[in-house]
């Protein structure tokens, strides 16, 4: 049946790609976004309303105009290092833009939910991560992100909405038809910056921390193609709208692969060397993340499909090369 969805973020990295696979499902697609990190040409899918969350009453009153069946939840700042030296950015844009998009919801009738949750709610753990894993966030964006987790379930509990609580692991990769990719300014994630360091020769990628307790002393971390991440966020909607109730997963692939890892396989795609050099820790980061997404994958049928190594590195490629070429 068809359904309109109101996504927030919906010009950044992970929402565009959603927009994308919600539209692809025959959805309608409304993008609420400030554009304070996204992209205007990103948003292809849809209309864009644009403002931000942080203003309860434009906010209200945009759900109230495209009347949606569920809110899909993106807009965030996610920089974990940015967060420890401006922990007021991400409590206020991450916590209390998240209260007034529930707010919104209620007062709009709005009772589906899903929700951009983050592995950086756990914190330090060496094991594979499960949903029941303790969240011990080490940095101020994993702690906002567990404190909107916990607003949205008292929220869902109290007001009979439901909601999907997504965790996501390291979002990487871009659509294969380079049709929407990631675009930060300054870039915080390794492949774009690895990539950087293979197609532009003056550029030296920094591997943040090598003596980590991991197996080449560098940290380890679970990279979840961005189109699975989106074929999720589908599949998450539609248990919702099927009555399911409110619940979180896991979105990983149970593989870890280290920095050096990384930049040796951006190597071999390019067939040229990623210039390196090894860096000071970056305060914030765990040494290890990976994911156990059994859970997604029996309730929700989610199995990533794009989420290798080389796919990841290729899609990701092709869009940097393209946007070397973006007016
Ligand atoms: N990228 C990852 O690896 C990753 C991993 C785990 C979780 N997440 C979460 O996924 C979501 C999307 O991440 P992303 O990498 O696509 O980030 P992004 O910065 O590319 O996209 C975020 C979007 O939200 C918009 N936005 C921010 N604050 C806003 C506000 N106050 N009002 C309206 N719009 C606002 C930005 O303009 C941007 O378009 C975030 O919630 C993030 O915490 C991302």
């Amino acid at each position: 049946m068809s359904k309109t969805i109101f996504v927030t973020g919906g010009a950044g990295y992970v929402g565009s790609h959603c927009a994308k696979a919600f539209s692809r499902a025959g959805w309608t697609v409304v993008t609420f976004d400030n554009l304070s990190r996204g992209h205007r040409d990103l948003v292809k899918w849809g209309d864009l309303i644009k403002g931000d969350i942080l203003d309860q009453a434009a906010l209200s009153s945009a759900m109230k105009s495209v009347q949606p069946d569920a809110v899909a939840h993106f807009a965030a700042f996610a920089y974990v290092a940015e967060s420890m030296t401006e922990p007021e950015l991400y409590f206020r844009n991450n916590v209390v833009g998240t209260m007034n998009v529930l707010d919104a919801m209620l007062e709009n009738q709005v009772s589906h939910l899903v929700f951009s949750s983050s592995c950086a709610t756990y914190g330090i753990s060496n094991d594979l991560i499960t949903e029941t894993t303790p969240q011990n966030p080490i940095n101020p964006y994993g702690r906002s992100k567990l404190m909107c987790e916990q607003v949205i379930q008292d929220y869902s509990a109290a007001h009979g909405m439901t909601s999907a609580l997504l965790r996501y692991f390291n979002a990487a990769g871009c659509d294969a038809d380079g049709e929407t990719g990631e675009r930060h300014d300054p870039e915080p994630h390794v492949i774009p910056l690895a990539i950087r360091g293979a197609m532009d020769g003056s550029f030296t990628f920094n591997i943040m921390g090598s003596d980590y307790d991991t197996p080449d002393g560098t940290c380890v971390r679970d990279y979840i193609h961005v189109t699975d991440l989106a074929d999720a966020h589908r599949r998450a909607l539609e248990y919702l709208f099927a009555g399911g109730e409110s619940d979180v997963f896991n979105l990983g692939t149970g593989q870890g692969c280290s920095v050096l890892e990384l930049a040796n396989a951006v190597s071999k795609v390019a067939g040229k060397d990623v210039p390196r050099v090894m860096a000071d820790r970056r305060p914030g980061d765990p040494p290890i993340l990976v994911a156990s997404a059994e859970k997604a994958k029996d309730k929700l049928g989610w199995v990533p499909q794009h989420s290798d190594m080389e796919t990841i590195l290729k899609t990701a490629w092709a869009w940097f090369e393209q946007e070397q070429t973006r007016d």
